[in-house]
This record gives structure tokens, sequence and C-alpha cells, in this order.
């Protein structure tokens, strides 16, 4: 049927398929993996032929992947963009072949708003409230400096600009809480233990470790360890995202909260695809429900983990 082409002509080789170009950022992170995991599934059993790229953390790539899904005349475009800025060209040349563009996880800094139908992701400046939020609960009616070290993710990424800018905010009204170093690290275990390592030298009062996701917080705490501190006790660590290995160190005490990040958005994504293409209006943002953990309940809530 023709109702499943975009208006851009089909790449689906006529069985009527709808055929999504998603350009993944990489796989950086246990999220990440879980994210791929739930788009492919959720393409499947949709019955969308999905074609899938994997950027390796590299803008060009995206572009690349882009502008490969353009010249194959795919329905609809989807990616998650690994930084903000810098998408305005790439998007005009999809918009001008008529192909939906849908923003999934992360979002862009263009002011170009028609170069997108819509956004399907987490609210991460909430998520970095919450950490906050928990964080100035924690330290109530206590006084003394508290301070922290903050790892973020990779640098221009909209998780890590807003994770800090709504931590930031969440902090701002007690002078006693300092963010004494604030690096990247990537996203990923290897940077963060790296980065942690460095803070552990540099910085010799740490009260708390903020790490934008749980793979650094992970290889952070491997630094901690190897320091001869006690992570979740002698230096607090509070993290996002909440895979199942985040879960773990929460239940053995080495992580004190975990705030929420949901990957596993296919379904979702695959009903925008379905309606975008066929002109279908849907709303500008969609949003994904999200809790907060604390150490007496990862025990409990570790099987029912799905990521
Ligand atoms: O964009 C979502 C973030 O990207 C996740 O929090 C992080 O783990 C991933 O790499």
């Amino acid at each position: 049927t023709a109702c499943s082409t975009g208006g851009g002509g089909s790449a689906g080789g006529g069985d009527g398929r709808l055929v999504l170009g998603f350009a993944q950022v990489g796989a950086e992170s246990g999220w990440r993996t879980a994210n791929t995991k739930s788009v492919r599934e959720s393409a499947e059993e949709a019955g969308v032929t999905l074609k899938f790229s994997d950027a390796q953390q590299k803008q060009e790539n995206q572009i690349k992947a882009i502008r490969s899904f353009i010249q194959q005349r795919v329905d609809v475009i989807a990616f998650s963009p690994v930084v903000e800025s810098g998408w305005d060209t790439v998007l005009k040349e999809a918009k001008n072949a008529k192909i939906p563009v849908v923003l999934t996880d992360r979002a862009i800094d263009s002011k170009d708003t028609s170069l997108y139908t819509t956004f399907l992701g987490s609210d991460f400046v909430e998520e970095g409230k919450k950490a906050g939020d928990w964080l100035t609960e924690e330290y109530k009616g206590k006084d003394g400096t508290v301070n922290i070290v903050e790892l973020q993710g990779t640098t221009g990424s909209a998780p890590a600009n807003d994770r800090r800018a709504g931590f930031a905010q969440a902090v701002k009204g007690d002078p006693k809480f300092k963010v004494v170093a604030s690096q990247t690290g990537d996203f990923t275990r290897a940077k963060g233990k790296e980065v942690m390592q460095a803070f552990l030298k540099s910085q010799p009062d740490i009260d708390v470790l903020y790490a934008h996701n749980d793979d650094m917080a992970l290889g952070a705490i491997q630094a901690i360890e190897e320091a001869g501190k006690k992570p979740g006790t002698d230096i607090k660590v509070i993290s996002v995202d909440g895979i199942k290995d985040a879960f773990q160190a929460m239940a053995d005490g080495k992580i004190n909260v975990v705030v929420e990040c949901n990957p596993l958005l296919g379904d979702q994504l695959m009903d925008l695809a379905k309606k975008v293409s066929k002109g279908e209006s849907v709303p500008a943002r969609v949003k994904v429900d999200e809790g907060v953990f604390t150490q007496d309940q990862a025990a409990a809530a570790l099987p029912d983990r799905k990521y």
C-alpha cells in the first residue's frame, strides 16, 4: 500500500512496510544497549523495516547516516542526537526530501522547530533536579560544607547540559553545597573511573559524587574502592539511569540513589513513526514517566528491572 510512504517515495522494496532509518548515538552505556534492543525488538514486532546505524558517539557519523537514509528515501528518520548543536543543515536536507524526522531520547537546540516532527524522550532537567532534591533532603538540617564532584556526560549532549543545570538549580539555594570539580566522563565506565581517579588525587575531601549516568558511577566506584574509601558511605553516590548493575550496587550499599531514565522507547517510537509517515498529527513532545530509587528499595526492585 502507498500509505507507508512519507511522501518521499519508498525504500521498502514495495512490500508496503514502513522503512525507518534510525541513527543511534553509539553503545557507550548499559542504558544505550537497552535502548538499541528496545528499538530493534519493537520494529520487528511492529512490522517496521529498520535501517540501523551506530555513530560511535561521533556527530559526523550521525550526519553521514542521516544523509544515507535520505538517499535511500526511507519513510521516516529517527535519531538520538549525540550533541545538541549543529543539525540544521542535514535536517533541512531531510525536510527538502519530505522525510519526517523524529528526535528520540535527546533533543537539539535548533531554533527552527519545523526541522523535526516530534521529540520522544525523558526530561533531563527534571532528572537533574530530582538528583539535587535528594541531596538537599539528605543533608537537611546538617551544617558544614558538602563537597561535590560531578561526572558529566558527553560534552555538548542534552543529558549532560540538562542534568547539570537541573542539579545546579536544586542545590543553589544553599551555599553549603559546593561542586568542587566537574568534568566529562563521556557516559562510559572507563572514563568514569579515570576521571574519578583524578578527582580523588586533586580533591582531598569529597563528600558526594554526582554522576550523570550509571556507567560512569560504576567506573568511579572502582576508583573510590581502589583509593581505600567506601562508596556509598565515605563518598555518597548519586546516579542516573537505573540499569540492573546500578540497582545491584545500590543493594550492596555502594550507590545511594538512582534517578530513573527509561530507555525502553521502542514501542512509542514505532507508534509515532507510523503516525508521522501517514501525516497524522502527533504531540510535539512526548515524555517518558520515570521515578527515583533509594537503597531501601533496591533489593526489592532488582528482579523487576527490565534493563
Ligand atoms: O541520552 C541518554 C543518556 O545516554 C543516558 O543517560 C546515558 O547512559 C546514555 O549514554
